[in-house]
């Protein structure tokens, strides 16, 4: 029988169970790089064809899906929407269906509307892999961010994560929430009142809000910083000077931490407006180690739902 992985694709980390996110996390350790070593190459998907439809921009998501598919073996297809007949006022129905006449296997879709992927997992029989919608969700990163935390710390249990910025427009915080939550961390969100509206804190069990970055860095694990959604924000946003003046990571804040905090990001940084320099190139940050992980999360999704 197949599994709503392999049927539906990978919509969501809220609907996921502990079970399916350890087996997924376990599966992305096996292809992760040995030091100074490629990723592990399989053809576990020979034959099949994935096409990535981004109708935003992403440089390391589509990336990174492209080479988690020709890692397996498979054939992958980007489409960026600018250069599609979206731009040509195709609808989104009209473009998929078009795509799905050429059977792909499954499809990997970036959307600006939170839900995009689920309304078309209800059309198309193909699964689909949701790489971010609108505010929404971003499965992926919340499972590579796991594994990146899992690889320096033995458990997210009990873990203390302070999650930092524009958390109102933050798919990125949503999947974290969501995954953290199910394995029993404590989650700070944190940034200006306006873009940590107070029902967030509701979200999941072990959730707490601060709007003072002192407050939620104390005794922290984790800090994950966040980009600020300009794309996404109606009214005038603070400037970068301002921003950064209140909740810009910087090197005193470091220092109220545990002492081998963990500084990540999902990129792409501002520095200058959510961190410093100093801090995002510290021994404290694991930006880039975010990144390797992205891969071989990716690789593990992409098995899981084709193999
Ligand atoms: C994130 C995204 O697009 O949601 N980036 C990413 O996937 N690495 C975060 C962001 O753009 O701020």
């Amino acid at each position: 029988m197949k599994t709503a992985l392999q049927t539906t694709g990978l919509l969501d980390i809220e609907s996921l169970d502990r079970s399916e996110i350890e087996s997924i996390l376990e599966r992305a350790r096996y292809f992760q790089p040995l030091q100074n070593e490629s990723f592990r190459r399989s053809d576990t998907l020979r034959g099949k064809m994935i096409v990535n439809l981004f109708f935003e921009a992403s440089t390391r998501t589509r990336v990174s899906f492209e080479i988690a598919a020709r890692r397996l073996g498979a054939d992958a297809v980007s489409i960026a929407a600018q250069g599609s007949s979206v731009s040509k006022g195709e609808s989104l129905v009209d473009t998929l269906n078009t795509l799905a006449a050429m059977r792909p296997n499954a499809i990997v879709m970036r959307h600006s509307a939170s839900g995009a992927p689920h309304f078309l997992a209800r059309h198309l029989s193909m699964p689909i892999v949701n790489a971010g919608d609108g505010t929404h969700e971003h499965p992926t990163q919340a499972l590579l961010d796991a594994l990146t935390i899992l690889g320096r710390r033995p458990k997210l249990e009990g873990l203390r994560v302070a999650i930092i910025g524009d958390i109102a427009h933050s798919r990125v915080a949503r999947s974290n929430v969501h995954l953290l939550s199910k394995f029993g961390s404590e989650i700070v969100l944190c940034g200006p009142p306006a873009l940590l509206p107070r029902e967030l804190a509701s979200l999941a069990p072990g959730v707490r809000l601060a709007w003072d970055m002192n407050e939620a860095i104390q005794g922290a694990d984790v800090i994950m910083m966040l980009r600020v959604q300009l794309e996404r924000q109606h009214e005038a946003p603070m400037s970068a000077g301002e921003y950064f003046r209140f909740y810009g990571l910087r090197p005193e804040h470091i220092a109220l931490a545990k002492p081998d905090v963990l500084v990540m990001h999902p990129g792409p940084i501002n520095r200058g407006r959510e961190l410093s320099s100093e801090v995002a190139d510290s021994q404290s940050s694991v930006i880039l180690n975010q990144v390797e992980n992205g891969i071989a999360v990716r690789m593990a999704v992409l098995e899981r739902i084709l193999a």
